[in-house]
């Protein structure tokens, strides 16, 4: 078995990115984590990383006039590391088709809610509001429309009475790291993939 060279974009702490650097330790999963992208020079996640021995990068958005500009720069970096997959990992940054459209079917992100329920930020704050009694995570393809592109897999956690934003990312948080790896897994195996023409 030939496994997937991939490639995670962080931007902080990195515990999914963790996550899926130890499901790959096991050499019968199908992919492998080759390298690490960071917009933040500072992110947490980046010390683990090399401490692996993996390689790293930072690409600053703020180094970049505009949104196209960076994802510009970010594509050309990443094709040059010859990766199959991209996994994003707490990456908070709004990406354009520039760098999508290369990596359409190839690039999957995990979002902490129960798609399409709560797109973009502050998910756990709006479901304490709503007072709904799950909530969860969900990996999906990346595709130009913010955080509706298909659902490879998702795992849900109950809301509980006392729950805080913090309590319920917390169990949230617990779950989204199996199921990014699972999720992985079954792209990396080819077990599903994105249909990217009609
Ligand atoms: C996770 O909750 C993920 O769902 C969201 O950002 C958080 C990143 O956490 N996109 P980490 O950096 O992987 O620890």
């Amino acid at each position: 078995m030939q496994r997937k060279r991939v490639g995670v974009l962080i931007s902080g702490r990195g515990s999914n990115m963790q996550a899926l650097v130890e499901a790959a330790r096991d050499p019968s999963y199908p992919a492998e984590i080759v390298h690490v992208v960071s917009n933040k020079p500072d992110a947490l996640g980046l010390s683990y990383a090399t401490a692996q021995g993996i390689s790293t990068y930072v690409l600053s958005h703020r180094s970049h006039a505009s949104r196209e500009d960076f994802d510009t720069a970010l594509n050309a970096h990443l094709q040059s590391q010859a990766l199959d997959l991209i996994c994003c990992a707490g990456f908070m940054r709004i990406m354009t088709p520039v760098l999508i459209t290369p990596w359409l079917g190839k690039i999957m992100n995990i979002h902490p809610s129960l798609l399409p329920a709560y797109k973009g930020l502050h998910t756990y704050e709006r479901a304490l509001a709503d007072g709904v009694k799950a909530h969860g995570a969900t990996v999906h393809f990346v595709t130009p429309e913010l955080d509706g592109g298909p659902i490879i897999a998702q795992a849900a956690v109950p809301v509980l009475p006392d729950d805080t934003p913090e309590t319920l990312a917390a169990r949230v948080l617990k779950v989204e790291h199996p199921l990014y790896a699972k999720a992985l897994a079954l792209v990396a195996s080819g077990t599903i993939h994105m249909k990217t023409s009609p």
